[in-house]
Formats: structure tokens, C-alpha cells, sequence
């Protein structure tokens, strides 16, 4: 038990013992023993002794937000929520070789260009790689800092007196604390220079992004450990044999999370897509059976995209379910609700559904769109040309209007969509030019389109 204290109620004055009158200010019976602020052992507990009273505001305390600095590239700019904030902290997740240092080196030198003081640090290559692909970017007169080191101290104190606007560490899993006993790329590790780099960004207001490498399965000594600490989570996706790379905010506390930004890796390193619906469905080819055009929000941003599905016999005794760019449990119930619903089994069947040009969709308005292609696919029946299809389909078999419909409808429209599939309810804006099916339940759906079962 820690010590008892006491405090006068008037001064302020603290002693070992009660007594009747307080020493510091002369009242009386203004001292009483003070209670421990928690209770637990002295030496573990926070309640032995007590802190200082910090400031208090209130909400409306007048303060201007902090001016964001943009870099011009659109698709990064977004993503951020508008600009990279001042000392805030970045992460930038992404499996190893998909591109991230080549982002980021892009990024440092538009920063750069629009007079933004920059820094850019790596603990992987030497200087001399960074200038060399810098070079094959044509970003060798960007007046952009670098240094090679995986020394935290060493980059804190160098920080400390260069004072950038922005700084790249890149990455994470190199550098080394030597206030920590593990090897670089151990949890502690990167979560110790994750807190030290977090906290010295808001102290000092220089912005921080760190690059974290995730490995698609464990992620042991992975960026996860850290993304609680910084304002800002990025992933950089992409799948292996695909140019397109998508860069999503999961946490942003300067903007909406799930933002996606949209490249593609080219020689010269990554040239953005302003307009993704259109390179999502480039590589569409005539309406074939178990393909269907799904109108998708990311973000603040609708994108149409394509879904593939197959359904064939199954030599299995257990039936494959494969998904690419989608959730398995979310396959499973669509399957479940046109099996229960709608008398449709896929007992027997093998069942691949694949998102083209490597998009990960999380979406549940992409549960008609699915249905659609699963039928499809098992009727060998293609959906009209030129339709794009969404909404959600509850266990019941009822069909729920999606969020954002005017913007989705909106988007298929600008790219020549002539008609679309979504349930009934939601605002839809004016639709010149689009004919609308809007059914109400899958039931439905599925007579209008597939015949009765
Ligand atoms: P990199 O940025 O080094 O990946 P990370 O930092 O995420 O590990 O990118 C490596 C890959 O990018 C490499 O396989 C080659 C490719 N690449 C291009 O296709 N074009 C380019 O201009 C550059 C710089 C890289
Ligand atoms: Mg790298």
C-alpha cells in the first residue's frame, strides 16, 4: 500500500500527516487524507502518486485547421482526405516489391516540388539505389534529402535540427532503437520506433510516413502492431501479374476511411487513374455468361467493375468455393439465401468467383451483382449488354436498396451503361437514358431474368 497523504482543501499544500490546521495557509480543518487516484501495488500502480492537473478547453475553442499540403498527385491527395496533414503519422502497408518505395519516392518529390522541405530516409537500399531510381523516375531534380540509416537516434536528432515539413522512413521493419533489446524487425522493435517516431511527429509537426511490410499470411512483425498509434493507415494493393495498384485509407483520422486511390505501374514507375471504372472494365469483352457489371462505391468514388463467375460439375466430394477480390462467408450466404429462397442448389457444383483487375471489394451492395453472376454462370444465360447491377439481399431473400444509388447510377451513365439492375427504394436523381429494373425480392429478381428457378 503506498503511504497515506493529506492535502489541504484551501492551498493546495500536501503533508505526511493529518493535523487541525494546515501549516501552508494557517486555516483549520481544510486537511484530509487524500485517496490513491487507483489502488493497486505502489510500484505498478498509478495511483502512489499524483500527476499534475493538465490544461482543460472546451469544444468550441477557437482553432484554425491546420493548412494541408498537397502534392498534386490527385489519387494520393484524395486518399489523405484532402492533402497530408502537418504532424500527423502515416503508415504505408503493402506487401513486399508491390511498389511502395516507388510511391513514396514519387510522393517525396511532388511534395518537394510544391516547396514542401522533405527527407526521404531509407534503412533498405543505399543512397546511391534511391538516386538511381530516382533517376528512372525523372525525379532527380526534385530537391528532395536523403539519407540511408536505421538508426532512430541518429534520425531523431537529425530531424530534430534539419526540421523537414515531411519525412519517408522507409521502412519501419528496419529500423533499430537502441533503447529496445531486440533485433530490427521484431515486434518491439518496430513498435518502439512506431511510439518514437508517432510522438515526435506531434511534437515537433513534422509529418511522418512510414512504410510497413505485410506478409499476405502472418503479418507477425507486420505494421498491424502499429496501426492503432498513427492517424493514418494506407494499404497498397495490387495483385502479383496486374499493373493496376490501389492505394486504400483503412484509418484516417483526417478523412473517410476506405478512400481508394487508383495506379498503374508502368517503366517509369506509377502514372495515375483518374478514371478507374473505365481501365476496370477495359479488358470486358462481349456479355458472356457469369459476368456482370457491378456499380461499387469506394470511398467517396463509385467505380464499376466486372464479376466473373463460374459454376461447373464438381468431380469433389465437397464442392470447391473459390473467391478473389471477395468475402468467402459473404459467397457462401448468397449461395445459402438462392438455395433457400429461390430452390437453386449448387450442391455438386464447383463455384469461382473472381473481381477483374485485381479489386478487393468489401461491399454488401455487391450482393445482387454476385447472385447475378452465380446464376448466370449455372444457367449459362448472359445478363443484357450494357446493364450494371447492385443492391443487397437480406437471409430473408428480401432485396435492400444500397447507399449512394444516384451516384452509382450516375457513374454508369457517364460511361454508356443503358441499363441497370437495383431494388427498389433509394433516391435515383434523373436517369435519362437509363432503364431501370427494380425489383423487390430475389424471387423476383431471378423470374424477371432467369425464368422461374
Ligand atoms: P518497390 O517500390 O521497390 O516495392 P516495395 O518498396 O513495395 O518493396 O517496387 C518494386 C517493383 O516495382 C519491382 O518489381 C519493379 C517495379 N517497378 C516498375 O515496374 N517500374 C518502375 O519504374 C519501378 C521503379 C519499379
Ligand atoms: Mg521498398
Amino acid at each position: 500500500m503506498a503511504k497515506p497523504s493529506f492535502s489541504c482543501s484551501a492551498c493546495g499544500a500536501s503533508f505526511t500527516k493529518w493535523s487541525g490546521r494546515c501549516e501552508g495557509c494557517g486555516e483549520w480543518n481544510t486537511i484530509s487524507q487524500d485517496a490513491g487516484l487507483s489502488v493497486g501495488p505502489a510500484k505498478t500502480s498509478l495511483g502512489a502518486r499524483r500527476g499534475r492537473a493538465v490544461a482543460l478547453t472546451d469544444l468550441a475553442s477557437e482553432e484554425t485547421p491546420p493548412p494541408r499540403a498537397l502534392s498534386g498527385i490527385d489519387e494520393l491527395d484524395r486518399v489523405l482526405g484532402g492533402g497530408l496533414v502537418p504532424a500527423s503519422a502515416i503508415l504505408v502497408g503493402g506487401d513486399p516489391g508491390i511498389g511502395k518505395s516507388t510511391l513514396l519516392l514519387q510522393a517525396v518529390a511532388a511534395f518537394a516540388r510544391k516547396g514542401l522541405k522533405t527527407l526521404y530516409v531509407s534503412g533498405e537500399e543505399a543512397s546511391a539505389q534511391v538516386r538511381m531510381r530516382a533517376r528512372r523516375l525523372g525525379l532527380a531534380d526534385a530537391p528532395v534529402q536523403l539519407a540511408a540509416e536505421t538508426n532512430l537516434r541518429d534520425i531523431l536528432t537529425t530531424l530534430e535540427a534539419e526540421k523537414p515539413g515531411l519525412v519517408i522512413i522507409d521502412s519501419i521493419q528496419t529500423m533499430w532503437a537502441d533503447n529496445v533489446d531486440s533485433a530490427p524487425g521484431s515486434v518491439s522493435q518496430v513498435r518502439a520506433s512506431a511510439h518514437e517516431l508517432t510522438t515526435f511527429a506531434k511534437r515537433t509537426g513534422i509529418s511522418v510516413i512510414m512504410v510497413g511490410h505485410v506478409t499476405k499470411e502472418g503479418q507477425i512483425a507486420g505494421p498491424r502492431v502499429v496501426e492503432h498509434m498513427v492517424d493514418t493507415v494506407l494499404y497498397f494493393e495490387g495483385e502479383r501479374g496486374h499493373q493496376f495498384r490501389i492505394l486504400r485509407s483503412v484509418k484516417n483520422r483526417f478523412g473517410a476511411a476506405d478512400e481508394i486511390g487508383v495506379f498503374e505501374m508502368t517503366g517509369a514507375g506509377l502514372s495515375e487513374v483518374t478514371n478507374p471504372s473505365a481501365l476496370f472494365l477495359s479488358e470486358r469483352g462481349a456479355p458472356s455468361p457469369g459476368s456482370v457489371v457491378f456499380a461499387g462505391i469506394e470511398g467517396t468514388r463509385p467505380v464499376l467493375v466486372e464479376l466473373q463467375a463460374l459454376v461447373a460439375p464438381s468431380p469433389h466430394s465437397q464442392p470447391r468455393r473459390t473467391v478473389v477480390g471477395w468475402d468467402g462467408g459473404r459467397l457462401a450466404m448468397i449461395l445459402a439465401v438462392l438455395e433457400a429462397r429461390c430452390g437453386i442448389p449448387f450442391a455438386g457444383l464447383d463455384v469461382y468467383l473472381n473481381v477483374a483487375g485485381g479489386l478487393k471489394i468489401s461491399e454488401p451492395a455487391a450482393d445482387l451483382a454476385v447472385a447475378a453472376a452465380l446464376l448466370s454462370a449455372r444457367e449459362d444465360r448472359a445478363l443484357p449488354a450494357d446493364t450494371v447491377i447492385f443492391g443487397e439481399i437480406s437471409l430473408s431473400g428480401a432485396l435492400r436498396p444500397a447507399s449512394q444509388t444516384e451516384n452509382r447510377l450516375k457513374e454508369a451513365q457517364k460511361l454508356g451503361f443503358t441499363s441497370a439492375i437495383a431494388p427498389a427504394g433509394g433516391k435515383t436523381g434523373t436517369l435519362e437514358g437509363l432503364a431501370m429494373t427494380r425489383p423487390t425480392d430475389l424471387v423476383g429478381f431471378v423470374g424477371e431474368f432467369f425464368g422461374a428457378g
